[in-house]
């Protein structure tokens, strides 16, 4: 049984559906009760923590030797103390002043996003474009007036992304490159400068997603999911970064996913490199600000989709099917652009989950959160 609104409140027919439904809302009752119990005890837990562990005789492989940090006061202020108390007491009035107006401008900007911007002619460079969301967004960037730059591993899915941008009318170049490889990253880089030109936006989007559980992911996997999901990221922003800092013009998007804002059963390598992603993002955007000093004009975008049919999700485990449906990748292709027009930091795909995982990831208590995951039970099965 699928569980469309229309179905609960009107369909319900017969017996054994409504039987389904009263189960389905116990469960759902019985969920709320567990993860209000739960936040309660954590709450509780802050205040009142476990009594510490008897360690003696557990084997210790890591431990880290805390040294207490100790202070010593000035014992008399002399004029420079006061002055430099001052200027630190302004400087917080200050700092805070623009902290309320930055939130405040990022909640207006919630309800009115910023135009989308024109990308008529820039340079955008998307990895793994020969398939999924990479063909589906360089389709887009070409209708746009973007010159894209189509890079795969995959000569043939690449090359029929290009063929169908220059077919509608669009400019399309594509280079073959394994984007793990970072002498051949460096390369190609080189090669786009001299044959097409200053790339101002790149899209990290290649990705692989093996599912397994932990204990069966082989070395090679968690290498190489390591490396493509992560790594290559990090090639492509060392080659392509210097030339948009020159111009101080530039916008970097980058695919995480939802698995990089939850932890989910069978992905613990691949959500470790989606956490990462994001990590990378937040810490290149801080670099960027600290050394200009505020006025770095290079935009970053970071993306957390859902689940998207484009094969990369093999075996998706879905319970409720009809209110969390797997998204098209020509769908998410249009939130990805839209967003990275709109200058809007990171979003969901769909975006309406975006304020659910903010509240389980940081509201609600990670055990309550695992709870309600259960009853959510939205994942992906063991897969190649
Ligand atoms: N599909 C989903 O459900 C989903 C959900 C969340 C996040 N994502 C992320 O979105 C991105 C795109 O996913 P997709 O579903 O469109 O993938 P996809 O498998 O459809 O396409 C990925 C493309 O990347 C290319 N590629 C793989 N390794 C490469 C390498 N080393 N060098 C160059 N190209 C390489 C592949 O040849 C392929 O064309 C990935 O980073 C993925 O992790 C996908």
């Amino acid at each position: 049984m699928q569980y469309s609104a229309t179905y609960h409140f009107v369909g319900v027919t017969d017996m054994a559906d409504a039987i389904e439904v009263i189960t389905l809302v116990l469960e759902l009752i019985w969920t709320l009760i567990r993860v209000h119990f739960e936040n309660i005890r954590c709450i509780y837990r802050v205040f009142v923590p476990n009594e510490p562990k008897d360690i003696r005789g557990e084997i210790t492989i890591k431990y880290v030797t805390l040294t207490s940090l100790k202070k010593n006061l000035a014992a008399g202020y002399t004029l420079a103390d006061a002055i430099e108390v001052i200027t630190l007491v302004l400087e917080l009035i200050w700092t805070l002043i623009r902290v309320h107006f930055e939130n405040i401008r990022c909640i207006y900007r919630v309800f009115v996003p910023n135009e989308p911007k024109d990308i008529r002619g820039e340079i955008t460079i998307i990895t793994g474009a020969g398939h999924g969301m990479g063909r589906e967004m360089a389709l887009r960037f070409g209708k746009l007036g973007a010159v894209v730059v189509c890079v795969d591993i995959n000569p043939k899915g690449n090359e029929e992304t290009v063929k169908i941008i220059k077919d509608n009318g669009g400019k399309a170049h594509r280079y073959e490159c394994d984007v793990t490889d970072r002498a051949a990253v460096f390369n190609l880089a080189e090669k786009v400068k001299k044959e097409v030109g200053e790339v101002s936006i790149l899209v990290n989007n290649a990705g692989i997603m093996p599912s397994q559980p932990i204990l069966q992911w082989t070395e090679p996997k968690i290498k190489s999911t390591i490396d493509v999901n992560l790594t290559a990221n990090l090639w492509m922003i060392q080659a392509f970064l210097p030339s948009m800092k020159e111009r101080n013009h530039g916008h970097i998007v980058a695919m995480s996913s939802m698995a990089g804002l939850i932890g989910f059963k069978n992905l613990v390598p691949y959500c470790g490199t989606k956490f990462a992603v994001r990590g990378v993002m937040q810490a290149l955007e801080n670099e960027l600000y600290e050394e200009s000093n505020g006025k770095s004009k290079i935009k970053f975008t970071t993306i957390c989709p859902y689940m998207v049919n484009t094969g990369l999700c093999k075996n998706p485990r879905i319970r409720f099917k009809d209110q969390m449906k797997m998204v098209e990748p020509g769908d998410a292709a249009d939130q990805i652009i839209d967003a990275m027009r709109r200058d809007i930091n990171e979003v969901t795909v769909p975006s309406n989950l975006h304020y659910s995982t903010r509240f389980f990831g940081y509201l609600i208590a990670p055990s309550a959160a695992r709870i309600m995951n259960s009853f959510v039970d939205a994942g992906v099965e063991a897969h190649d």
